[in-house]
C-alpha cells in the first residue's frame, strides 16, 4: 500500500485539513504511531478543514475534548493514559465516536474491541528528520471513501485490519 508523506508540519496539517473539508457526520479517524509521530498535528490540520479554530491541545486530564465552531463537532480523543478497559469504558466512547460529529482518535489500538468498525485507520510513521510517512487503512466503505474524497487515488488505499 502507497503511502503519503508529509516532510513538513505544515504539509502534515495540509493533509488533515484535506480529511477536514470531506469528513462527514460520524466519520472516525484511528491514529496510531509512536510519540512524536505527528497525530496531534494531523488533528490540528483536520480541525482546521472543518473550520474549527479553537487550539488543539493533547487531551491531558481530559481523554477527549469536544472542540465545536467548525462545519461539524469534533471530538478529539488521546488513549495513551487510559490504564484499563473499565476507563474506557467510563469515557463516553459511544457519544464521541458517534453520528454527531467527527472524531478524531490518538492512540487508537487501545481501544481494542470497541474499535468502530467504519473508519479511516492512520499509520503514521518516522521517515527522516521532520519527515513522516502516512499509512492509510480503510475500515469499512466510509473510511475507503473518506481517503478517496480527500486524497484521491493518491492515497491508493488498502483494505485490510
Ligand atoms: N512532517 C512532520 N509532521 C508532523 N510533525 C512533525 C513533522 N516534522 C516535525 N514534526 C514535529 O514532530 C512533533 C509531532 O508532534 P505531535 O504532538 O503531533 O505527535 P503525536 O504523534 O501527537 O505525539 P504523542 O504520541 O505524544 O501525542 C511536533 O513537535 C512537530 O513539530
Ligand atoms: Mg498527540
Amino acid at each position: 500500500m502507497k503511502a503519503l508523506v508529509a516532510d513538513s508540519v505544515e504539509r502534515m496539517r495540509a493533509l488533515g485539513a484535506a480529511l477536514g473539508r470531506s469528513a462527514e457526520a460520524g466519520d472516525v479517524l484511528l491514529l496510531r504511531g509512536a510519540l512524536g509521530s505527528g497525530k496531534t498535528e494531523l488533528v490540528r490540520g483536520l480541525a482546521g478543514g472543518l473550520g474549527c479554530e479553537a487550539r488543539i491541545r493533547s487531551p491531558t486530564f481530559n481523554l477527549i475534548h469536544r472542540l465545536e465552531g467548525g462545519r461539524l463537532l469534533l471530538h478529539h480523543l488521546d488513549l495513551y493514559r487510559i490504564r484499563d478497559a473499565r476507563e474506557l469504558e467510563q469515557l463516553g466512547l459511544d457519544e464521541a465516536m458517534g453520528e454527531e460529529g467527527v472524531a478524531a482518535v490518538e492512540w487508537s489500538e487501545r481501544l481494542r474491541e470497541f474499535e468502530p468498525t467504519e473508519a479511516l485507520c492512520c499509520d503514521l510513521s518516522f521517515a527522516g528528520d521532520a519527515v513522516r510517512e502516512i499509512a492509510f487503512a480503510p475500515r469499512g466503505l466510509r473510511g475507503a471513501e473518506w481517503a478517496r474524497q480527500a486524497f484521491g487515488e493518491e492515497a491508493d488505499v488498502g483494505t485490510r485490519g
